[in-house]
């Protein structure tokens, strides 16, 4: 086949890895526009090179006609997360999309390859629009953390390095360093679950302080004023305190005194 010709083949492949890499970064910048933690922290994607599909073509003696149905990785998608957790969260989002049929699951993270490669594959059924109409193609989205990535690429150099001769030793390393890394994903999940209870209690105490101002507001039109500033005060105190219980307990304490003059003016 001429290359002018593979260009075109490639093409919507092409326009698929750069349609689904801005569909993940919104993803990843919605939930920081929220406010929120990103389980997705990077999106990387590209088009597989012609000599590597010509390889894969000869290795796995696919038919040069139907190369398209039988390699699902031409067009790939990375999404890097922080922490393994985040990684099924990623699945999660994936299968509930409609843009996109997930066709192939595959945990190497449950069941690790035995090269210690770790990652979670997903193969997926996706629609470009070309200029000769709709095209249904297969993508490969693989998400995986900084540190299964880290080892990846490290272990994917040394593969290329070596092709089939990687001398034992060395293949014993990796595997050992893929076991550091699983030891790594752990560590950092209870690192995550800081980060998620630091950022629960954020939300709490905004809650909380929000509840009290509008508390004290209200009681500016019923309440005299020394009163008032005694419970601003009051209110300042325990703020900087940075205490949540006691914010907390000063919430329901303001509460009861917006209901005495709510029943108050009942009567
Ligand atoms: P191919 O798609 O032909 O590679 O084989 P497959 O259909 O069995 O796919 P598999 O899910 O095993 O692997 C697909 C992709 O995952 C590869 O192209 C690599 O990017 C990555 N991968 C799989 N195994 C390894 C590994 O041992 N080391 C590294 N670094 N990457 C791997
Ligand atoms: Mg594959």
């Amino acid at each position: 086949m001429e290359i002018q010709l593979w260009r075109e083949i490639l093409e919507p492949y092409a326009l698929a890895v750069d349609e689904l890499k801005v569909k993940f970064e919104h993803v990843q910048n919605s939930y920081k526009k929220a406010g929120l933690y990103s389980p997705i922290e990077q999106v990387d994607g590209r088009v597989k090179t012609i000599s590597s599909i010509l390889e894969k073509v000869q290795k796995k003696h696919i038919s040069l006609d139907d190369f398209e149905a039988e390699i699902d990785d031409i067009a790939g998608i990375r999404i890097i997360c922080q922490f393994i957790e985040d990684i099924y969260k990623v699945v999660e989002l994936i299968r509930k999309r409609t843009d996109m049929k997930v066709v192939e699951e595959l945990d190497y993270i449950k069941d690790t390859k035995p090269s210690g490669y770790r990652s979670y594959h997903m193969v997926i059924k996706y629609r470009v629009e070309t200029i000769h109409g709709p095209k249904d193609i297969f993508a490969e989205i693989q998400i995986r953390t900084l540190a299964m990535n880290f080892w990846a690429t490290v272990e994917h150099s040394l593969q290329y390095k070596y092709r089939q001769n990687m001398p034992e030793t060395l293949r014993q390393r990796l595997l050992k360093a893929s076991e550091a890394i699983v030891v790594l994903d752990r560590e950092m999940s209870l690192v995550r679950s800081e980060i998620m209870d630091a950022q629960n209690s954020f939300t709490i105490k905004s809650n909380v302080v929000a509840d009290i101002l509008t508390n004290i507001q209200n009681l500016y039109k019923v309440a005299n004023k020394r009163e008032i500033i005694k419970i601003q005060d009051e209110f300042f105190r325990i703020y900087e305190s940075e205490d949540l219980e006691t914010l907390q307990h000063f919430a329901k304490e303001l509460d009861i005194i917006s209901e005495g003059y709510r029943a108050q003016s009942l009567r």
